[in-house]
């Protein structure tokens, strides 16, 4: 596969559905990439293994903001990316796991970034509407990091997307397959009376699509980017 990739790179969420396909497709352009998975996954031999086989390395530092900065210092990626999130289902938190971790991870960039005289670029998978005003809490999180992000002084970018979803995902997301299959059905009127862009921003995204645009967003991406630019990566 070609196209650009940033290298060294660092995946926080590397075992999700988006981060997994961003990690595979950054090692197979022959970055050396970081996949970090959390040290207390009941999966963490088999996402060992999996890394191996992508030819990434699995990371296994703790959410400890001491050890993420020291873990990044290591590193010195040239892109972090985080792509955490929880679910409803889960029950984890989009608090403590969307909000907390990704703001720990964001501190821990600053700090490695000011320690190794670094600028790596942060990617954030935000979503759609994102805004920290929102009453909506999934929305509200996400323009808290993006606040963050803002306010860092290392290059950012937001990557604002739709729903992800797609048949290779792992986990059995039903609601949200149906969800996207309606959006995307409703938007075929807008596509065919001209209004391209407002259909690209709202369709439905595979990972494979969207880690091509992250790969892409990684080496120069700016800001706030939304569906019809995460396209046609
Ligand atoms: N799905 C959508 O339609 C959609 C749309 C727009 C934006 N987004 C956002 O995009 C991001 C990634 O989406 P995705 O579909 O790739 O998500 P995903 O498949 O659910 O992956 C989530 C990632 O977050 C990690 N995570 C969850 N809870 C955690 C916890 N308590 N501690 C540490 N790590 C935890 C998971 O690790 P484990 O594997 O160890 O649990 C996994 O790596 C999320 O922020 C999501 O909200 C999603």
């Amino acid at each position: 596969m070609t196209g650009p990739a940033p290298s060294p790179a660092f995946v926080a969420g590397a075992t999700g559905y988006v981060g997994d396909a961003l990690t595979r497709l950054l090692a197979s352009r022959g970055a050396s990439v970081a996949a970090h998975v959390r040290p207390d996954s009941p999966r963490l031999a088999e996402w060992r293994a999996r890394c191996a086989a992508a030819r990434a390395a699995a990371d296994a530092t703790p959410w400890d903001e001491d050890a993420m900065a020291a873990a990044l210092a290591a590193r010195r990626p040239a892109a972090v990316y985080a792509l955490l999130g929880t679910t409803r289902r889960r029950g984890d938190g989009y608090e403590a796991v969307d909000y907390g971790l990704t703001s720990l991870l964001l501190r821990a960039a600053v700090r490695a970034a000011r320690d190794t005289g670094t600028t790596p670029r942060v990617v954030y998978l935000s979503a759609v509407g994102a805004d920290a005003d929102s009453r909506n809490p999934y929305l509200a999180v996400r323009g808290r990091v993006e606040r963050e992000l803002r306010a860092s002084g290392l290059p950012w970018v937001s990557a604002r997307p739709s729903f992800i979803t797609g048949p290779d995902r792992e986990e059995s997301r039903p609601a949200e397959r149906i969800a996207a299959t309606v959006t995307d059905a409703a938007l075929f009127l807008p596509r065919m009376i001209g209004a391209r862009r407002i259909a690209d921003r709202y369709r439905s995204t595979d990972a494979e699509e969207l880690a091509r645009a992250l790969a892409r967003l990684g080496v120069d991406g700016e800001g706030i980017v939304t569906g019809e630019l995460l396209r046609h990566g």
